[in-house]
């Protein structure tokens, strides 16, 4: 037998492996629908300061501008804060928080776009007081949402309603330099807690909820039996949360600080 032949059988998943590992497994949309979401924002690296209003521990080493190891033509199920599905190479998971991004979220953003997303964590960036565009809605596979301290302000679009699969969602903090804040309107409120049935957890601190009434905060009982933590602190809220709501069975953080009328 020929020892070329035999070296070549020895070699072969020596060669297998190293072409698979060089090859880009991500899905080649998602690739470039995250390089465009990465440039469109520059890198600031003392935005810990500025939050540190309302978390006083944040320091610099909080913080890591994630999106710096993002290269074309490199496998983007590698990059810091993507995760992938193993199977189809689409993106799943992206975890930006704490990561320096500065500038405007437009309605455009390549972001809206990642249609298979499940998890989307953009908090403790600077969106420098953009809207939350209804694009949001078109995400309808993510269970869990966080963008607490992101700049974000104004209106909350009522396709958030469409994320009936949320398990988590975080719009707590949200502040531009004026102090505007984010709005959240009676139908929207409406559609979110009725088609959002598995929520568990919710954190709307910081929200201007002052056009929300009893009869609509109380359709927070709906969530009964996945609510385990609820979080309305400083939302101008004029309704008194009845007591069937205070008295969720599964509740294990309330936090309700800052609301002159809320709690009866
Ligand atoms: C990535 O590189 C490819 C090939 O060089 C190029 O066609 C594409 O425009 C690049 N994408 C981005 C977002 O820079
Ligand atoms: C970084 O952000 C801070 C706080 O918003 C701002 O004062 C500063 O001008 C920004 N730096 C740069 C280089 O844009
Ligand atoms: C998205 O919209 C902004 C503002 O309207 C514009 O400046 C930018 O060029 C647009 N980006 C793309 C990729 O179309
Ligand atoms: C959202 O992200 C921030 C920053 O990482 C974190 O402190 C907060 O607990 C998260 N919210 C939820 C509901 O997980
Ligand atoms: C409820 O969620 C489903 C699934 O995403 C969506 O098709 C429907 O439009 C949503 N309903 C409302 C009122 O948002
Ligand atoms: C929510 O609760 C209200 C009042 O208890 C009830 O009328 C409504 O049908 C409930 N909606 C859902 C989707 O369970
Ligand atoms: C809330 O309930 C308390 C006690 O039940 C009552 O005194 C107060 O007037 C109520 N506030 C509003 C805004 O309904």
């Amino acid at each position: 037998m020929n020892i070329n032949y035999i070296l070549f059988w020895l070699l072969l998943p020596y060669f297998i492996l190293a072409s698979s590992s060089s090859s880009s497994f991500c899905n080649h949309h998602d690739t470039s629908a995250l390089l465009l979401f990465k440039n469109s924002f520059t890198l600031n690296t003392s935005l810990y300061y500025s939050f540190r209003y309302h978390y006083w521990w944040l320091d610099d080493s909080s913080f890591s501008s994630k999106t710096e190891s993002w290269k074309n033509g490199t496998d983007c199920c590698e990059w810091e804060g993507v995760t992938c599905d193993t199977i189809s190479g689409h993106v799943i998971g992206l975890d930006l928080s704490c990561s320096n991004l500065q500038g405007q979220l437009h309605p455009n953003s390549t972001i809206f776009s990642l249609r298979h997303l499940q998890q989307l964590n953009l908090a403790f960036n600077d969106f420098s007081g953009s809207s939350l565009s209804s694009a949001i809605g078109d995400l309808v596979n993510l269970m869990h949402l966080n963008l607490s301290l992101s700049g974000l302000i104004g209106d909350i679009p009522s396709t958030i309603s469409h994320l009936s699969k949320l398990l988590s969602l975080d719009l707590s903090f949200n502040y531009d330099y004026n102090y505007q804040r984010m709005r959240v309107d009676p139908y929207t409120w409406k559609k979110l807690i009725q088609n959002a049935t598995n929520l568990r957890e919710l954190s709307f601190d910081g929200v201007d909820m002052s056009s929300i009434g009893e009869s609509s905060l109380s359709l927070l009982t709906n969530l009964s039996s996945s609510l385990i933590s609820l979080s309305l602190g400083d939302t101008k809220s004029q309704g008194n949360l009845s007591s069937d709501i205070l008295s969720l069975p599964n509740l294990q953080i309330l936090s309700l600080s800052g609301n002159e009328d809320l709690g009866g």
